[in-house]
């Protein structure tokens, strides 16, 4: 039996070169090894859109267009929508009563994402959003996932799901796997500004930026201490040049670096390397219905097994009343 990996993204913008570091190539790596399920978090991209549905529904298509032109080949995984997943709701209902508010408020990345989005909570937070966490413990326990190939941002998450999933197994017996993180080895991607590297911050590449773009977003990335340790850190992800990199490295540490130099290189080897995925991408683009195809099969599949962990979970939790038969 092959191990399960379980990950996902929120539909809120493209992907960028951060998760491209951070963990789709783990994820179009480890697809031959592991029964692979990208889920389309759309239930949780609503969290902070719920005033935005359109949004979050045009960018299920962009995500899973992403996926597929970085290398997730459908016949390997299953690439499903979490809304057309009622299973993951309902064990997150069930999960919420293992989880205190004050652990959930301790979750860093949600803190630091509640500090982001004041214009939208203002002074609190929504009930769903504080909850997330739960809610992504219960899509990677539904799976029963063994790996989950993220960013470096993530980790709290799934540190939270190991802990819900314990607090299960004791309580109701032996029914879940605690599930392990997997990290890119460039898993802290910064935007050219030296700010974290997000959809919604504005100082992204994306997969599918033009030539121009990036060579624009490169020329204006700030060279400050954390600037020019994101900058060598992503030559080493791009380049094939290994003389170089090491070169780079070492100007950088007698302090002799121009970044007039690194940047065009830089560039440069961003664009080879989305070269081959702007173009597949393009491909799907032009091609909506396969894409739909795709989803529509992978979210069926997704289905069945849902049902299958919700009904062991529900004889556990002794709920099971009727069987199914209703
Ligand atoms: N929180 C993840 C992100 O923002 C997306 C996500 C939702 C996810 N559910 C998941 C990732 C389950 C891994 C496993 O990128």
């Amino acid at each position: 039996m092959k191990k399960i990996i379980l990950t996902g993204d929120r539909p809120t913008g493209q992907l960028h070169i951060g998760h491209f570091c951070g963990a789709l190539k783990n994820r179009v790596a480890l697809q031959n090894e592991y029964n692979t399920y990208v889920m389309i978090a759309d239930v949780q991209a609503l969290t902070d859109n719920f005033n935005n549905p359109q949004k979050v529904r045009k960018n299920v298509y962009e995500v899973a267009m992403d996926n597929l032109a970085v290398g997730i080949d459908p016949k390997k995984s299953t690439i499903f929508i979490q809304s057309l997943i009622p299973e993951i709701a309902e064990l997150t209902v069930f999960f919420s009563n293992l989880v205190t508010i004050a652990r959930l408020k301790r979750n860093p990345t949600v803190k630091e994402e509640i500090q982001q989005k004041k214009d939208l909570f203002k002074d609190d937070v929504t009930f769903g959003f504080l909850g997330y966490p739960v809610s992504q413990a219960a899509d990677i326990a539904t799976f029963q996932a063994d790996l989950v190939p993220v960013g470096a941002d993530q980790l709290p998450m799934i540190e939270q799901a190991r802990e819900i999933v314990r607090k299960f197994n004791n309580i109701y017996g032996n029914t879940l796997k605690e599930p392990e993180a997997k990290i890119g080895d460039f898993p802290r991607v910064l935007g050219m500004d030296g700010r974290k590297m997000g959809k919604s911050l504005g100082n992204s590449i994306t997969l599918t930026d033009s030539e121009e773009e990036i060579k624009n977003k490169i020329k204006t990335a700030i060279t400050n201490e954390v600037g020019a340790k994101n900058l060598l850190g992503l030559f080493e992800q791009f380049s094939e040049n290994e003389e170089q990199i090491k070169e780079f490295n070492k100007q950088f540490k007698n302090s002799t670096i121009k970044y007039s130099e690194l940047k065009p290189l830089l560039a440069e080897a961003i664009i080879r390397t989305l070269k081959p995925i702007r173009e597949k991408r393009a491909y799907y683009e032009k091609n909506p219905k396969i894409v739909e195809e795709i989803l529509f099969e992978g979210t069926k599949k997704a289905r069945k097994v849902a049902k299958q962990t919700l009904e062991k979970v529900k004889e556990k939790m002794f709920i099971d009343y009727f069987k199914g038969k209703i």
